[in-house]
This record gives C-alpha cells, sequence and structure tokens, in this order.
C-alpha cells in the first residue's frame, strides 16, 4: 500500500509520540515537520529524521497528503482550516475544538473539499479498550445499563505549559474528557443527553516552570460532574476534575444486567481488563485480545490513510470527535442551564478492530 506523506504542524511534547509511534506504520511517511518556533522544529527533525521547513513551505509542498495538527488546542481550527483549504486532509489532536462553531466550519469545509477529518484521540483503538469492546459485543455482561467514568487530579497546574490547561480549550473535560468520553462511545454508542453541575473552585492557580513560578488565571471549570443518558439506555455518571488531591475511583466501569467490566485508563492503550459476573469471587483479569496495547499514538492516522487507500471508513473520525466535543460541552450547557441538555449529533459506534493483526498492521 502506498504510504502518505505527512506533514507535522506543531514539534512540542506530544510530537514525540507521534514521531517515534509512526515509524511502526508502513502507511505513515512522516517528511516534513514544521512549528511557528523554527528552531524547535529543526531540533525535532534532526532527531527523528524528518526534514524541519516553515508552516507556509509544508502546506505548499505537493508531496504532503496529510497534515498532522499537533498544536495546542486554540491554534486546532486554524492550523486545520490552512491545511483543508491547501488541499490537505488533516488529522488533528483533541479536541476537535474549543467550541462547537469551529468543529462545525472543519467539517463543512472537508466537506466541500471532499478531505478527510481524523482526530485524536485514538487510545480506544489499543488492546485494553479493544478487550473491552470485544468482552461487551461478545455478550459476557449481558445488556450494559450503567457506568462509571472518573478522571480526577489537582490537574497540570505545575507544568511549564499549565496556563493552557486552564483557558478555555483545557480544563479536565476538554483536555482528559475526550478519552474518556470516546471510550464510553466506543463500548456503549452514541449519547442522546447530558445533565450536569460545574464549577470552579479558585480564580488563579500557581504554577509554570520550575524556574519561573508564575500566577495565571483559571478560565474554565475545573469540577464538572455528569449524567450521560446513552441511546442505548445506559446511563453512565462522569466526573472530570482538577480540584481533587487523591482518591480511589477506578477509571471506567460498565455495569450490565449479566455483569460488570472494569475498562483500563482510556488515556493508556493497554490494561488491565477485569471481568465480574455471577458466580466469580472477585474481578477476573482477562488477557488482552487485541495488538496495539502499548503507546501506539498514530494508530489512528494509519487507520484513516489505510481507509483512504481502501475507500472505507475510519475510526477516529471528524463524526466521533465533533459527537464527543458536543457532549463535552453540554456538561458546560447544563451546569448554567440547571436542566439536561440534549445532544443533536449522532455518530455511528467506530467498527472494532480485527483480531490478529501483528504491528504496522490496520
Ligand atoms: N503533552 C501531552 O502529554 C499531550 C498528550 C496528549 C495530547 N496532547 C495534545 O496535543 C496538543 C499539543 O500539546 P503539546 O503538549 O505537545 O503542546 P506544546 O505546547 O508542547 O506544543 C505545541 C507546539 O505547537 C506550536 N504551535 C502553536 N501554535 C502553532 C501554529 N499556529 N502553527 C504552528 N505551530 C504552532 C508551539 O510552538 C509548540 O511548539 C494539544 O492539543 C494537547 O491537548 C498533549
Amino acid at each position: 500500500m502506498k504510504p502518505a506523506k505527512i506533514g507535522v504542524i506543531g514539534c512540542g511534547m506530544i510530537s514525540d509520540h507521534y514521531f517515534k509511534a509512526a515509524k511502526r506504520f508502513p502507511v505513515l511517511d512522516m517528511a516534513l515537520c514544521a512549528d511557528l518556533d523554527r528552531e524547535l522544529a529543526a531540533a525535532k527533525g534532526e532527531l527523528y529524521g524528518v526534514k524541519a521547513v516553515s508552516c507556509d513551505e509544508l502546506l505548499a509542498a505537493p508531496e504532503i497528503e496529510v497534515v498532522l495538527n499537533l498544536t495546542p488546542p486554540k491554534a486546532h481550527n486554524a492550523v486545520a482550516k490552512a491545511a483543508l483549504s491547501a488541499g490537505k486532509h488533516t488529522y488533528s489532536e483533541k479536541p476537535f475544538g474549543v467550541d462547537l462553531a469551529e468543529a462545525e466550519e472543519i467539517m463543512r469545509l472537508a466537506s466541500e473539499k471532499h478531505l478527510a477529518v481524523g482526530c485524536a484521540p485514538d487510545t480506544f483503538m489499543g488492546g485494553g479498550q479493544q478487550t473491552a469492546r470485544k468482552l461487551i459485543d461478545d455478550g459476557w455482561i449481558g445488556k450494559p445499563v450503567a457506568g462509571t467514568a472518573m478522571v480526577m487530579s489537582r490537574g497540570p497546574e505545575t507544568f511549564a505549559h499549565a496556563p493552557f490547561f486552564y483557558d478555555k480549550g483545557g480544563g479536565p473535560m476538554l483536555d482528559l474528557g475526550p478519552y474518556y468520553i470516546t471510550s464510553l462511545v466506543n463500548l456503549l454508542g452514541p449519547v442522546a443527553s447530558v445533565t450536569a453541575e460545574v464549577d470552579k473552585f479558585a480564580d488563579f492557580r500557581t504554577g509554570g516552570s520550575d524556574t519561573v513560578p508564575h500566577v495565571y488565571p483559571v478560565n474554565v471549570d475545573t469540577h464538572q460532574a455528569g449524567t450521560l443518558r446513552f441511546v442505548n439506555g445506559a446511563i453512565v455518571t462522569v466526573i472530570a476534575s482538577f480540584e481533587v488531591h487523591y482518591h480511589g475511583h477506578p477509571p471506567i466501569e460498565i455495569y450490565g444486567s449479566e455483569g460488570s467490566l472494569s475498562v483500563p485508563n482510556p488515556n493508556t492503550f493497554g490494561g488491565p481488563v477485569k471481568l465480574f459476573r455471577p458466580g466469580y469471587d472477585e474481578w477476573k483479569e482477562i488477557p488482552l485480545s487485541h495488538i496495539y496495547d502499548q503507546k501506539s499514538r498514530s494508530v489512528g492516522l494509519a487507520d484513516m490513510v489505510t481507509a483512504l487507500r481502501e475507500g472505507r471508513s475510519f475510526r477516529a473520525s471528524g463524526e466521533l470527535a465533533y459527537h464527543v466535543l458536543e457532549v463535552m460541552l453540554a456538561f458546560c450547557e447544563s451546569g448554567r442551564l440547571g436542566r439536561r441538555v440534549e445532544i443533536k449529533s449522532r455518530c455511528e459506534r467506530p467498527a472494532p478492530l480485527p483480531l490478529g493483526l501483528r504491528d504496522g498492521e490496520i
């Protein structure tokens, strides 16, 4: 299969994961990289054997088929628009946009130009999440009726680039929610409605780099607690918080008519996956049925390129990311309105990955 030449825009922290993992997929040819910080792009280019150019040069390069957009959330929309306008397919880091208008714009432009749009996360394609999906699909917990999804910490307040996590496009829901809500949609299908309470409990946080501590504003709700009603009827309690020092909740559990499933951290590719059925004394750990159970960021991009070649749909799609974004944004809307918010968009459950794949295959 002919590899696609990929142009990476944004050479920060997460780009290392893509540069490394993409080498495993023969369909991905990381050809050019660019960043507003030209020195950073040059350094990453040298490290990974990728030619560094300016953003304009990358967008103008006729050989680039897909732009991999690894910029911060607030830049996603402008970079994706520039890529589509230049006639390139685009695959962005999460979230798909900082508001629904941005996401709609990207979907419309892609459709007009007959180009593909993909979006992280692709961790739901990992061995842990796919094993959980197979157990549900094979009926091991019967009909799923309820569940919990909890992602709680003090947040990345001391990271060197902490302020963007507390600004529009960040916060616990838009930063970490994509992993959890995407995992739930992969397991249970689309969401019908959201009912939530949200708040922030400080106007400023202190952090920044170790050498230059500084105070920065909190512009997002740092505790978002709510309930998702799925189209299939299941009711799942979700908490995303940057207000919690310590807790004992597992990442995701799904409860069904015939048993319970403990789903691994959806911000990773691996396990453990644990099952309980009537008659068991406790959880039983289930061996993973699928490959890609370790750092595999770019498997979603590889699936998108393979799908373009094969003329089929792909899993980490714009449609899925749009639905997940609408669900995440509905938490704040529900909290503000003091009532349940109906979700307008729907998406297909992404197809499960086949069994028996070898590394680099989709
Ligand atoms: N860092 C992580 O652990 C992590 C994990 C998963 C996902 N992500 C996601 O990846 C994305 C990037 O995060 P990061 O941690 O790598 O951020 P980062 O700040 O380390 O890197 C982003 C890079 O994009 C560049 N940039 C910003 N605007 C640009 C523009 N308009 N054109 C070209 N370059 C531009 C910046 O100069 C910077 O080098 C975010 O959406 C984030 O949510 C990050």
